[in-house]
């Protein structure tokens, strides 16, 4: 197994307290793979509520028939650096329904800039939780603090729903036993922390009522899987991606170490670990930091976006149902299963709310397709003098920490989600108080096998993107905003 993690950081110019503060201290191997004997879980446990770990595809689905699932995560917190890289993957690259690309995004709170996350969460991503301050939660004394005041934190200041804040995932994926109590107690629907080995322990998601048929890695004080039993809770494992030697390579951030300048080695083993999994329909997963693609300079981050890329066009290229979906999304698939030729109504596109004519609400996105977002209705927040975000949902008076997620507003009068988000595919106007009603473009469904052009890759890239939506929902940071935001964000 190839080092994982050679060198310290190189810090850059934008983001040093950032970057230096979200490293991984260690990259766990993947879990033992001798089945733990002692898993033992009944027939009673079914679907939606249970599921026991398995092997098989849910629903009994044949592997020719099933579709197959990627899951893009990224970890850490959400700033207009690293929403400027996502940006410029997703919007080069579209999914089976025609809707853009969406990944899962694990926002820790320290560092972030609120706004963001509004508008990562109105693209249609999933948003969900990864504690405030990113500390060890195998050795933290208040675990609960730091659960459940990010989770309260990114619904009132990043407006994103509680119904729709339903993952969990552990900084430096540390844990121990009564780390997952802390996640079922915070009411989450899944915990994605454990690194498993495809090759040997190629279990789906699963719930933990029956406890795990693994030993969970790295945690010290875990006792065997049988005893991680917390009812309800799923697992959605962390896949490591394999050498073309099926020896386990990396558990996140492929090329974490880009001066070892090996993209074609990691395009390899990418593909190889993909075709791997394609063949018993495994999901497949890539879990990374963007702040390990800005970290390293303007070429390392071309050639990580070009990497990446080239390997969603790959995958679509190549195959013809595979689908990029959130982990909520994985999830109610597990519970209710279908065919790959019933996707399309599965996961309908709903684009995001951006088309000429609409009004420009405080979601983020560009509502009304002028070329700025938010566009007058975006509040610029300085609450110490280096601790600076933008918002939607108010000023608050201090910066969110363990004791005060959530300090009351500097003033104003902005309005928080509901819980329920809004009804019929509405957005929520934080400054009205309701959710309102907006023009939402068509997408057409893609058809990448047979296509010369797929996935927006080489030459059609740009050509369709005023047509479908894909232009509108790229942002376009207003110039002022930006200028506003850099160098301010690194402190908070
Ligand atoms: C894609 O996003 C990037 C980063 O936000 C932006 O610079 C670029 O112009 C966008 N491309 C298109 C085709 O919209
Ligand atoms: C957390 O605990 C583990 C195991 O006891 C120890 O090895 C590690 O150094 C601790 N980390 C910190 C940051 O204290
Ligand atoms: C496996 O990867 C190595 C690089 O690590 C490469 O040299 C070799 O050609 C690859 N083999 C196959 C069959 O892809
Ligand atoms: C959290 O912030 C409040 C101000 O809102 C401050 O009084 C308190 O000391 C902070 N707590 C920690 C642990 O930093
Ligand atoms: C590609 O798929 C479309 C839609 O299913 C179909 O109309 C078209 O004929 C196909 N083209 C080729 C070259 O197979
Ligand atoms: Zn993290």
């Amino acid at each position: 197994m190839r080092v994982l993690l050679a060198t310290p950081l190189l810090l850059g110019a934008l983001l040093p307290s950032l970057v230096s503060s979200q490293a991984p201290t260690f990259v766990p191997t993947a879990g033992s793979s001798t089945p733990d004997a002692g898993y033992n879980c009944p027939s009673s446990c079914q679907p939606p509520a249970c599921k026991c770990a398995s092997k098989d595809i849910p629903g009994s689905i044949s592997v020719d028939k099933a579709p197959m699932f990627v899951t893009l995560t990224f970890d850490d917190a959400v700033q207009p650096a690293t929403f400027d890289v996502i940006n410029s993957i997703f919007n080069k690259t579209k999914n089976l329904n025609g809707c853009p690309l969406v990944g899962t995004f694990f926002v820790s709170t320290a560092y972030t800039d609120f706004w963001h996350v509004t508008g990562t969460y109105n693209l249609g991503n999933e948003i969900a939780v990864h504690t405030i301050n990113h500390p060890d939660m195998a050795n933290v004394t208040n675990p609960d603090a730091e659960i459940q005041g990010s989770l309260a934190a990114i619904n009132a200041f990043g407006g994103v729903p509680k119904s729709k804040l339903t993952g969990f995932r552990f900084p430096f994926l540390s844990f121990k036993q009564s780390s997952f109590a802390s996640v079922a107690k915070a009411g989450f629907q899944y915990e994605s922390s454990v690194v498993l080995d495809p090759a040997t322990q190629g279990y789906w998601p699963h719930t933990l009522d029956y406890g795990m048929p693994y030993s969970p890695q790295p945690c010290t004080s875990c006792p065997p899987g049988p005893q991680m039993v917390f009812k309800g809770l799923w697992e959605i494992p962390l896949y490591a991606l394999l050498t073309n030697q099926s020896q386990v390579w990396s558990s996140m951030d492929p090329i974490i170490n880009p001066q070892l300048n090996d993209y074609d080695v990691a395009l390899n083993y990418l593909k190889f670990t993909f075709q791997l999994h394609y063949k018993t329909k495994l999901p497949f997963g890539i879990y990374q930091h963007l702040a390990q693609y800005i970290a390293w300079g303007p070429d390392v981050q071309q050639k990580k976006i070009a990497l990446l890329t080239e390997f969603i066009t790959w995958t679509q290229n190549s195959f013809k149902d595979v689908w990029y979906v959130t982990n909520q999304d994985l999830i109610r698939w597990i519970q209710n299963p279908v065919t790959a030729d019933k996707m399309l109504e599965f996961l309908p596109c709903n684009m995001p709310a951006t088309a000429k004519g609409n009004t420009e609400i405080c979601d983020g996105i560009d509502n009304d397709g002028d070329g700025i977002v938010d566009n007058g209705v975006v509040e610029s927040c300085q609450i110490t003098p280096q601790a600076n975000t933008m918002s939607c949902f108010g000023c608050p008076r201090a910066v969110p920490n363990i004791t005060q997620p959530v300090p009351p507003l500097t003033g104003g009068s902005r309005k928080t989600v509901p819980d329920a988000g809004c009804p019929d595919l509405g957005t929520w106007d934080p400054v009205g108080g309701q959710c309102v009603k907006l023009t939402r473009p068509k997408a057409e469904p893609t058809n990448f096998g047979n296509s010369s052009t797929p996935g927006g890759g080489s030459g059609g890239g740009s050509g369709t993107s005023s047509a479908d939506g894909i232009g509108g929902v790229v942002v376009a940071m207003g110039g002022a905003a930006v200028a506003g935001l850099m160098g301010l964000l690194m402190v908070m």
